[in-house]
């Protein structure tokens, strides 16, 4: 668990249901006191109550976690909001396009947010008729190396997944990609505009 409920997701969530702090309280067996506490940030609820506040709350534990209600959110989304996941635990890459809530081995992850490439992550674009051909001059060890590249463009995602001793390089379809990247497992996630 990477995250904790915040008072302001408390807040949000019970004024979404219409209820008073007093309401809330009595159906979790607390105290309005200790709510408008948990909501102004001058305490936590107790990791017991998680569920009954969730439950009262209409949502899940792990979206109460997450400090989305995601069955609310806004379906309409742009694909460069595309994002990437990864699993500290198996490596797993996750992507979405706009908001997700994503889990795995029992971890939420947050969204990977991409830095510029820098000297030691240099992604290098060569368009090769309609293609781009993409490279990272970084090492490819286990221990340090580049996991994947993707292209995002308005139409979609482009995805490879690299292995050690491979080649950090991939070629991707040009058409309107907006973004390149390159993920690192010691460094996180780098992006150039082609
Ligand atoms: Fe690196």
């Amino acid at each position: 668990m990477d995250r904790y409920v915040t008072g302001a997701v408390i807040r949000r969530l019970r004024e979404n249901k219409k209820m008073t702090q007093e309401e809330l309280a009595q159906q979790i067996y607390v105290s309005g006191k200790a709510v408008s506490k948990w909501e102004t940030g001058q305490g936590f609820p107790d990791i017991s109550l998680l569920e009954p506040l969730a439950e009262a709350l209409g949502i899940s534990v792990i979206e109460l976690l997450s400090g989305e209600d995601i069955r609310n959110s806004n379906p309409h989304s742009n694909i460069l909001r595309s994002k990437f996941y990864v699993c500290p635990v198996c490596g797993n890459v996750i992507r979405s396009v706009g908001e997700a809530l994503i889990s795995c081995c029992g971890v939420t992850l947050p969204p990977v947010e991409p830095e510029p490439a820098d000297d030691e992550h240099p992604i290098r674009v060569e368009p090769v008729e309609d293609e781009y051909y993409v490279s990272v001059a970084h090492p490819m060890t286990k221990a340090h190396y580049i996991t994947f590249l993707a292209a995002v463009s308005d139409q979609g995602i482009q995805f490879v997944k690299l292995y050690p001793e491979g080649n950090a390089e991939a070629r991707f379809k040009r058409a309107r990609v907006r973004r390149l990247y390159a993920y690192c497992n010691r460094h996180g996630l780098f992006e150039v505009k082609p």
